[in-house]
């Protein structure tokens, strides 16, 4: 029996920033932003979104298809946590009506725990093949104004069903880790912004990548060569295009350039106009290679390496299924992506600092998004979440 991704679905807000208008203000080259980091647009939430609206407006078209019983389990990674206690996804199960008997954890490893999830829904789906385990993972990405990480904000959610005999991608067992105490991006509980160290967090990506690559083929018995494709952790796209020389030359490719590239090019086009969307990244990625690829990838081999800051790091591998194209949502997505709104500078900021009351006092929150679930307010000390 295999294990693995048997539905994909993303959601991202309706708004977002050009970097051209960011790199006017900042009186920068655009091409820094479009050529150097390889990233144009960036996701801004509107003020009645968070990780749980986009979290319920991912996985939204997931439960409808296969009905609120199916799902014994649903895991929610994220690093924009909303509640020390509470899980969010506690939230999410009650917004899609899933079944009391499902069990609800949120898990925390910055940009990694998607991945983790991931691996314990297939070692829970392998026990129970008849059941099936929701995982999602949603974040907003936010650095201080002015620094070096403005550019590389994002938000995002994607919603995967894990299950026996998948449709979309089956997961090998055989692993590579790699975990290392460093601080190279964290975010206190008492800071709303994540604090980096830019350039160190990019080296300490790519010896993680070397780390992890080598402990995968310590275990299994897939070489570079054996791989049609690659999804990487995509806190921006020039990381991972970076990164894929990396392991091409560590592995004495014998590739061109070109060839190299090809190999994660379509993994990147949502990330390019969505921004990095921490733990949702590398699945968005994953949906833009299946989504935008224009060979039949099924039966090839896809490498993937997960990255969360702090760190831990994890290199495993799939294989596509026979069939896999027609259980895509690609004309839900481009639809949503193509009616998002770009935002002026002034209306950037102000959703930037909209109020998520720390004080506990009330508010009541205007409806401005166009997904299906969203923040109405707090009351109380209490988040107040609707459809709408
Ligand atoms: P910076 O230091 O301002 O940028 O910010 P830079 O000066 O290094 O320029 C970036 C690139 O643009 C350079 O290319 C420049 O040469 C180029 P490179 O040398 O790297 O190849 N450039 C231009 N190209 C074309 N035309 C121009 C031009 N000007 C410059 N005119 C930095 C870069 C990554 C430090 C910053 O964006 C940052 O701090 N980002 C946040 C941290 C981050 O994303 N780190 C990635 C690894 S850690 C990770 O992935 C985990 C994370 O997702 C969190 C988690 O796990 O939870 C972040």
């Amino acid at each position: 029996m295999s294990v693995g991704i048997d539905e994909i679905s993303f959601y991202t807000s309706n708004y977002y920033l050009d970097l051209r208008t960011l790199a006017e203000v900042q009186q920068t080259d655009p091409d820094k932003y479009y050529e150097g980091i390889g990233q144009e647009k960036m996701g801004m939430a509107a003020p009645d979104e968070d990780i749980v609206t986009m979290a319920a407006n991912a996985a939204l078209p997931l439960i409808e298809r296969v009905g609120s019983d199916a799902v014994s389990t649903l895991m929610f990674a994220t690093e924009t946590g909303i509640d020390q206690s509470k899980a969010a996804g506690v939230y999410v199960h009650r917004l899609l009506g899933m079944s009391n008997n499902c069990r609800v954890v949120e898990m925390k490893q910055a940009c990694y725990s998607a991945t983790a999830a991931i691996q314990m829904a297939c070692a829970l789906v392998a026990r129970t093949p008849e059941k099936k385990v929701l995982v999602i993972a949603s974040d907003v990405a936010r650095y201080d104004l002015d620094t070096p990480g403005e550019a590389t904000q994002g938000c995002g959610a994607v919603a995967m069903l894990i299950s026996a005999n998948p449709r979309l991608l089956e997961i090998d067992p055989e692993v590579g880790n790699h975990t290392e105490d460093v601080m190279d991006f964290w975010r206190p509980n008492y800071r709303s912004t994540a604090l980096v160290d830019g350039k160190y967090s990019t080296k300490i990506y790519l010896r993680a990548l070397k780390k992890a690559w080598e402990n995968f083929r310590e275990v299994s018995s897939l070489a570079f060569d054996d791989f049609s494709h690659f999804c990487y952790h995509l806190p921006f796209s020039r990381m991972a295009q970076k990164a894929h020389q990396h392991l091409a030359k560590l592995n004495k490719a014998d590739m061109t350039a070109e060839q190299i590239e090809a190999q994660i090019a379509d993994t990147l086009s949502y990330n390019r106009i969505i921004g990095n969307s921490y733990t949702a990244s590398m699945y968005i990625g994953l949906t833009s290679l299946l989504e935008n690829c224009k060979q039949n990838i099924a039966g090839t081999k896809i490498g993937f390496f997960s990255y969360g800051s702090g760190c831990v790091a994890e290199f495993f591998s799939g294989t596509v299924v026979a069939g896999y194209e027609k259980y895509l949502h690609c004309t839900e997505h481009q639809t949503m992506l193509d009616n998002r709104e770009e935002v002026s500078y002034e209306k950037y900021l102000e959703l930037y600092r909209h109020p998520d009351p720390r004080d506990g006092s009330d508010l009541t929150i205007e409806k401005v998004t166009k997904g299906h679930f969203r923040l109405a307010g707090f009351s109380q000390h209490k988040r107040e979440y609707v459809a709408s």
